[in-house]
């Protein structure tokens, strides 16, 4: 192979840099050439690209977000958008495409391989919610990025007695909500996964209060309901003041975590060595610490990874 291309596709987060500097590197010290299309598949559909150098990829590594900018692209869905991609790809000479995202752009990933065209997913997404991979690229920056919101938030309800919803990402997955719960010592994690029992929760919280904890906390998926009426109906059955704060898209920015700077450098330089090497059609993954390839399909097949019923159990009873 003698050129390769690299795109950002669906959600953006923080670790993406990584991936596209470390893939470029590689590819560079194989005597590869490798184009990134800007905004994910509606670059390629306008053959919308750029050279990636040495230099093009230095200082990147510790910025949020992705350079190449992403987007979530609608034609692409389409057959003809599809055939106007493989043209495109062709007419460049590209050999290889790597494809950096959640489970839209895994899938979108898996249609060019079912046309024949070489390409490896790699699974970014702060929902931690792709099947075949312990953690996704993001996860890690995301909840760092609520750890710190939260613990300043819990500094303002103890001063006033208030209990408080956070807001947390995650339209169908509680993963965030969940592992941040145990992690910031919350009283309780709601999710879309499971169904919240409200009486039994204001029970919980008015115990709680007249046992004399002046303040608490809830961490809320933003899928899981509506913050604000949770918030109304324990200001009414538990005594709580309750405020409720929406984290929304800072959580998604910022400087990537050293894992997640690790994680991406380490799957854009598995990614090139797997094209180089032949291998096509897989998704590159972790797991127990080693990264692993899984297909494509088999990922897209696999739909939304579960939240294991432990990680639920564990946010219950640490919150109590
Ligand atoms: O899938 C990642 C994610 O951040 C979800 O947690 C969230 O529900 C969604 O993307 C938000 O999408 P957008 O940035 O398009 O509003």
């Amino acid at each position: 192979m003698k050129r390769l291309a690299i795109l950002t596709s669906g959600g953006d987060c923080s670790g993406m840099n990584a991936v596209i500097r470390a893939a470029a590197r590689t590819a560079i010290s194989k005597d590869v050439e490798m184009i990134g299309y800007r905004k994910g598949f509606a670059g390629l559909l306008k053959n919308d690209y750029i050279h990636l150098d040495t230099r093009s990829v230095s200082g990147v590594l510790q910025r949020g977000g992705t350079f190449l900018q992403s987007a979530r692209s609608q034609e692409f869905r389409t057959e003809e958008g599809r055939k106007t991609a493989l043209d495109n790809l062709l007419r460049e000479r590209v050999e290889g495409l790597i494809v950096i995202g959640g489970d839209g752009s895994l899938n979108g990933a898996l249609a060019l391989d079912r046309m024949g065209f070489p390409v490896i997913g790699i699974p970014a997404s702060i929902d931690n919610d792709i099947p075949y991979t312990d953690m996704a690229l993001g996860v890690d920056t995301a909840l760092n990025n609520i750890i710190y919101a939260v613990d300043c938030i819990k500094d303002t309800a103890s001063s006033h007695d208030r209990a408080f919803i956070v807001e947390v990402m995650g339209r169908n997955s509680g993963y965030l909500a969940s592992t941040s719960a145990i992690a910031t010592g919350a009283e309780f994690a709601i999710v879309p996964e499971a169904e919240l029992d409200l009486s039994e929760m204001c029970h919980q919280l008015r115990r709680r209060y007249d046992e004399g904890r002046t303040n608490a906390l809830i961490i809320m998926a933003e899928g899981a309901g509506h913050a604000q009426e949770i918030a109304d109906s324990i200001k009414d059955c538990a005594g709580f003041e309750t405020r409720v704060t929406v984290l929304g898209h800072y959580q998604r920015g910022g400087a990537p975590t050293v894992f997640d700077r690790l994680l991406g450098s380490r799957f854009g330089r598995k990614s090139v060595d797997l094209l180089l090497a032949g291998t096509k059609g897989v998704m590159v993954g972790l797991s127990a610490n080693s990264l692993t390839t899984t297909l494509l399909e088999m990922v897209v097949l696999g739909g939304q990874k579960k939240l294991t019923d432990d990680l639920l159990r564990m946010a219950d009873i640490l919150g109590i």
